[in-house]
Formats: C-alpha cells, sequence, structure tokens
C-alpha cells in the first residue's frame, strides 16, 4: 500500500498532468487524458465498493470527480438531503469543510472523510458563533437565519438554515417584520429585493463576510456580453453583488441554473459563475453555447482523484471530519428546520 507521502506525490504529478487537460469542457478530453485518469478512476470505484462508501460530489468539483467517480452531485440542498439517506458506512463527500460538515450533523453515525482536508470557504470562515452571538445581542427577537456557508458553530446559534435554492421561500415564511440573515452580505441584500419582487416586506439585517468567486463579478461583465452577444441570457448566482444581478436575466443557485438552462429555448448563455458548473452546462446541453465570465473556487478545486484514493484507503486526520455533540446538535435543529420548511 503507498503511503500518505506516495500518494501526495503522486498528486500533484497527476494534477500537474490534468492541468494541461482542457478541463473546460470535461467532455473534450483527447484519449490520451482519459488513459491518465482511467485507472485512478476505476481504482475509486473497486475501493467504494469494498470500503462501503457512498461519494457525493459538489457541482463546482472538478469534472473527473463529478462524472468518474461520484454516486450524487448536485446543489448545498440536494447534497444534504442525500448525505441523510445514505446508507453506506462511508461517506466521502467532495465539496468544501461545511458542506462535507453538515453530512456529518445530519447522519453522525457515518464516517464523513473530505478527500481536500480541511477545504475552506471564504463565506463561512468570515464568522465564528460567538460574533453571530454578539450581533444577536444588538437585534433582540429578531429569528436567525444561516445560509448553509457557515460553519457549525454559527448553524447551533441560528433558528434556521437556508441555501440558495429556498432562501426565499424559507425568508417570506418567517415571522415577524425583521430577520437576522448570516453570513452571506450580498445574499442579504438579494433576499431584500428578492422578496420585495414577491410583495413580501422585510427588514434583513446581515453581518458576516462575502464569495470571493462571485463577489468579483462587476456590471462591466454584464455590459460587455451583451455588448457582443446581443440577446444573450445572462445567468449569476445569489452570491453576486445586487447591482450586478439586477442586470441579469436569471439570478439563483447551481440547481435552478441548470433547469433555467435545460428548459429555456434560448441557444446563447452567459455565465456569471464558478467554472464547474460551466462544465455540467456544457456537457448537459451540447447544443447550446455558454459564454463564461472567470470564476474559480479553489477550494472546490482541492478535491482530486488522488487525495480521494488517499481518502479511501489510509485518510488523513484532516480528512476525517468531526462535530462536537453539543453543537452538532444545536445545528441539526437549525437543519431539520430548512428540510421541514422547504416542503
Ligand atoms: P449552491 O447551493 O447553489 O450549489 O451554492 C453553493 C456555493 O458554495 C456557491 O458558491
Ligand atoms: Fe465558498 Fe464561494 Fe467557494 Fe462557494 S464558490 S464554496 S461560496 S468560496
Amino acid at each position: 500500500m503507498s503511503s500518505a507521502v506516495d500518494i501526495e506525490r503522486e498528486s500533484s504529478r497527476l494534477f500537474s498532468q490534468l492541468k494541461n487537460v482542457s478541463l473546460r469542457p470535461g467532455a473534450k478530453w483527447t484519449p490520451d487524458d482519459c488513459r491518465v485518469v482511467a485507472p485512478y478512476t476505476l481504482e475509486i470505484n473497486r475501493l467504494k465498493k469494498e470500503k462501503d462508501a457512498f461519494i457525493l460530489a459538489h457541482s463546482y468539483t472538478n469534472p473527473e470527480i463529478m462524472y468518474g467517480v461520484a454516486d450524487a452531485v448536485g446543489d448545498s440542498y440536494g447534497l444534504s438531503l442525500a448525505a441523510s439517506k445514505v446508507k453506506q458506512k462511508t461517506i466521502i463527500f467532495a465539496g468544501v469543510w461545511f458542506m462535507a460538515e453538515t453530512a456529518k450533523i445530519i447522519n453522525p453515525s457515518k464516517t464523513v472523510l473530505i478527500p481536500g482536508g480541511r477545504a475552506g470557504c471564504t463565506l463561512a470562515d468570515s464568522m465564528t458563533g460567538e460574533d453571530l452571538l454578539n450581533f444577536k445581542k444588538k437585534h433582540p427577537g429578531a429569528p436567525v437565519l444561516c445560509y448553509i456557508n457557515s460553519t457549525a458553530d454559527v448553524k447551533a446559534q441560528s433558528d434556521v438554515c437556508v441555501t440558495s435554492a429556498n432562501v426565499v421561500k424559507i425568508a417570506a415564511k418567517m415571522p415577524g417584520d425583521k430577520i437576522i440573515f448570516v453570513p452571506d452580505m450580498l445574499m442579504a441584500q438579494n433576499l431584500t429585493g428578492m422578496l420585495h419582487a414577491q410583495g413580501v416586506k422585510k427588514e434583513i439585517v446581515y453581518t458576516g463576510g462575502s464569495c470571493c468567486v462571485h463577489d468579483k463579478y462587476i456590471t462591466d461583465n454584464v455590459k460587455s456580453m451583451r455588448d457582443k452577444y446581443p440577446g444573450i441570457k445572462i445567468l449569476i448566482h445569489p452570491e453576486a453583488s445586487p447591482d450586478v444581478c439586477a442586470l441579469c436575466d436569471y439570478v439563483g443557485g447551481t440547481e435552478g441554473t441548470l433547469k433555467y438552462v435545460a428548459e429555456s429555448k434560448d441557444k446563447t448563455f452567459g455565465l456569471l459563475t464558478e467554472i464547474g458548473l460551466v462544465n455540467r452546462l456544457e456537457h448537459d446541453n451540447p447544443d447550446k453555447t455558454f459564454i463564461w465570465e472567470r470564476g474559480t473556487c479553489a477550494y472546490m478545486k482541492k478535491n482530486t482523484l488522488f487525495n480521494t484514493l488517499q481518502a479511501l484507503t489510509e485518510p488523513a486526520e484532516r480528512q476525517i471530519v468531526t462535530v462536537e455533540k453539543k453543537t452538532a446538535r444545536a445545528a441539526l435543529k437549525c437543519i431539520n428546520k430548512m428540510f421541514e420548511m422547504s416542503r
């Protein structure tokens, strides 16, 4: 059996080879590219059965993970639901830390491993449970919605968890006229507008940070796409700034974006989002053209075939997901409330 060091070395060797492979779109790999990837794909799929493991992958991970070894691919909401139903002994979560942590909270009897180790997220890392406690003191009595891109500590201090797929629906159902929303300050601003558009008036008070991928988009990105491609439909994630979202044709999470494109009669789409989703859209819609404005989540890309193999054979400490019991119990309440309210 290879040691962790061997696997890491092999991982960086393959990763540098994969850098020369056209990852966009994954479907355009050459036979040589496939020959590089195939042995690892086959070995992971064999080991999955032997070790009784199930692989969940977010749509922002690399195509060789999504298409080669994952048992389920989806957005934060879909993957949380999928995690709750896993029967196998081990969940391998190719995503970022808060996603794997959520899976562990939802299905605590499973061993949960994250190939990329402590792959962060600028949103989840923007706020601690203590920060939220202090913010709550400034708005006594206001219910707290936390975006799923948050730590277990923040979830434990919140009333209901939300994702991009259900944030408007759940916010509209919350009692009272004021809501605390954390930790995505741009999504909080978008939420105010999206609720108003539905005739729901609520004050959203917020604190936290922003997504380092989606907060980079500016209004000029939209304008220059429209100038170059008249009639283009432009899609963006609600983690982007409201002034940019206001100029787009669709604002929604990853599953919503896939659905919009699949159902649309239009042929050309502008994407202000992460490359992994672009890969999926191109794969699923070969008759449509996608114009992409750069955006890559380095945290999601930390998951490779090699560290997936490592997690399956000899998981390193940093790949094993644990959540303190009391925190997990409180966080589970807030996640279960989301499942209940999004039905
Ligand atoms: P989705 O739930 O829309 O997949 O979003 C997750 C995320 O991290 C987007 O940046
Ligand atoms: Fe976090 Fe942004 Fe990466 Fe999503 S894309 S995981 S919000 S840093």
